[in-house]
């Protein structure tokens, strides 16, 4: 069991994804516990603001750090390592790694932040980690939050059936998947590769396993780098020429 507590001026952007999929069932069957907490409600003056203008001037609002303080004061969490995040482009990069860390935590809270930016001292004295889903800007980090959720979510067991397991997934393998075909075997003339029809496992295992590597080698190289190649493996590669 895992709990998110996500930090947002847009909580009702969650509906959707927390309703429907292998989430909704998450959530049903109490394997993750999310909760939404409107940064809105903490904004005490006449208008409700959650964002002003920058001091020093320029364009473009910036997120008030009381509403989103209070609002973390409010949750309670576990202890002091207990992730506060703040979901920025500024972040570090999140990636499988940190998935499988994040998925270590009883509990993650999570900050989205909004228009130009928010006020530093959120950063400075209220998060102890800042995250970046990618180098692109989005409208907000409510997005960023939910791929966070999702990735850690599939994580936890018993979210995914044992068929489905995370175990044998792209980037916990550290090589790309390699293909899949399900029925029929022909389709349009667009054959399904004999082998795969074959029965033979050791021969499908062997060619998965080659299509893995030769697709990692021409999508994602940098992955391959590190990557410890058996005997067998290195000679696949040798064979089939590069692109
Ligand atoms: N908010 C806006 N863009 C973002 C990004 N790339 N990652 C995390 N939060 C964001």
């Amino acid at each position: 069991m895992i709990r998110f507590d996500i930090l947002s001026v847009f909580p009702e952007m969650f509906a959707s994804p927390c309703g429907s999929s292998l989430l909704k069932k998450a959530l049903d069957k109490g394997l993750i516990d999310i909760r939404l907490h409107d940064i809105r409600e903490q904004a005490l003056d006449k208008h409700r603001m959650t964002d002003d203008a920058p001091y020093g001037g320029g364009g473009g609002m910036v997120m008030k750090v009381e509403p989103i303080e209070r609002t973390l004061r409010s949750i309670s969490v576990p202890d002091e390592e207990t992730p506060i995040i703040l979901l920025t482009p500024q972040g570090e990069r999140f990636c499988q790694k940190m998935a499988e860390e994040l998925a270590g935590h009883r509990q993650l809270v999570m900050i989205c932040g909004h228009y130009e930016g928010v006020d530093e001292r959120v950063r400075t004295k209220l998060v102890n980690r800042e995250i970046s889903i990618g180098d692109y800007v989005l409208t907000g980090g409510e997005l960023s939050a939910m791929v966070v959720v999702d990735a850690v979510s599939r994580l936890v067991p018993g979210v995914l059936g044992n068929s489905e397991s995370a175990g044998e997934d792209t980037f916990s393998m550290g090589l790309l998947e390699y293909p899949h075909y399900t029925r029929p075997a022909e389709y349009n003339g667009w054959k399904v590769p004999e082998v795969l029809l074959s029965g033979n496992h050791r021969e499908i295992n062997d060619w998965r396993r080659r299509e893995s590597l030769l697709r990692t080698r021409k999508r994602r190289p940098d992955l391959l780098r590190d990557f410890p190649l058996t005997e067998k493996e290195k000679s696949w590669l040798a064979d089939e020429a590069e692109p």
